[in-house]
């Protein structure tokens, strides 16, 4: 039964190709709306939503390659053995889908269980802008900033039951043998804790605005 809910879950994420919460608009309304600096992001312009939906494929492709192995780790290997896939494959598999989208891809959080996933500092100011927006149910859009030709764009990724298996609370969501696992392979594991609903941390993807794919 809990296999079950694990898979549904699973299903439910790689089925969820756009996110409802998510609402398109223009798009010197998403900084302003989102993020609370003082500094770059005005130099935006209209035709800049192509790079948003542009942003929102990388991230849902990779997302999507994550979620299916994630799933076929989980019924074949239980969600131990799909602790080692997310150890040993969660690194090259974002990476190749970079190198199919000619892309910088990140997943970094403010509470990185692998250290190197860690937000840097206006990183962590985009996660905490989408914090107070899914706590409070509020709509949000990814926020997209444009310098010399880059863009930089960022998108929360939220928990969902399934997620708990790893993330929530040991002894509560995560079977000691999981936490056992996890400590000995994380350390300074911070990824804990979380409920569902939460921002787990964000996409962080730079590309350049002339290319094709
Ligand atoms: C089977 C256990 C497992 C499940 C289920 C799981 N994760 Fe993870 N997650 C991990 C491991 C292990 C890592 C560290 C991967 C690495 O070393 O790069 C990780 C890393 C991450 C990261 C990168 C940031 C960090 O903390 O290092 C994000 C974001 C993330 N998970 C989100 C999720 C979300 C959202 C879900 C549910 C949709 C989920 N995870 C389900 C085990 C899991």
């Amino acid at each position: 039964m809990k296999q079950l809910t694990l898979i549904l879950g699973v299903l439910f994420i790689i089925g969820c190709k756009d996110s409802p919460k998510i609402k398109q608009g223009p798009i010197d309304k998403v900084v302003n709306e989102s993020v609370n600096t003082n500094d770059n992001a005005g130099i935006l312009k209209n035709n800049d939503s192509l790079l948003v939906e542009k942003g929102k494929m990388y991230a849902q492709s990779t997302q999507k390659v994550l979620g299916r192995n994630l799933l076929l780790n989980i019924q074949n290997n239980g969600v131990l053995g799909a602790v080692a896939f997310c150890n040993e494959k969660a690194y090259p598999l974002t990476d190749s889908m970079a190198i199919v989208h000619h892309a910088k891809i990140k997943r970094v959080s403010d509470k990185p269980r692998n250290t190197n996933n860690q937000a840097n500092k206006k990183e962590l100011e985009y996660i905490e802008s989408f914090k107070s927006k899914i706590k409070n149910n509020e709509s949000y859009e990814p926020i997209l900033t444009t310098e010399n030709g880059n863009t930089q764009f960022y998108l929360p990724i939220v928990t969902n039951t399934m997620c708990l298996n790893c993330h929530g609370v040991p002894e509560k969501n995560i079977d000691p043998k999981v936490t056992h696992l996890l400590q000995e392979k994380y350390p300074n594991d911070k990824a804990i804790g979380y409920k569902e609903n939460e921002v787990r941390g964000i996409w962080s993807i730079s590309f350049n605005n002339e290319q094709n794919n």
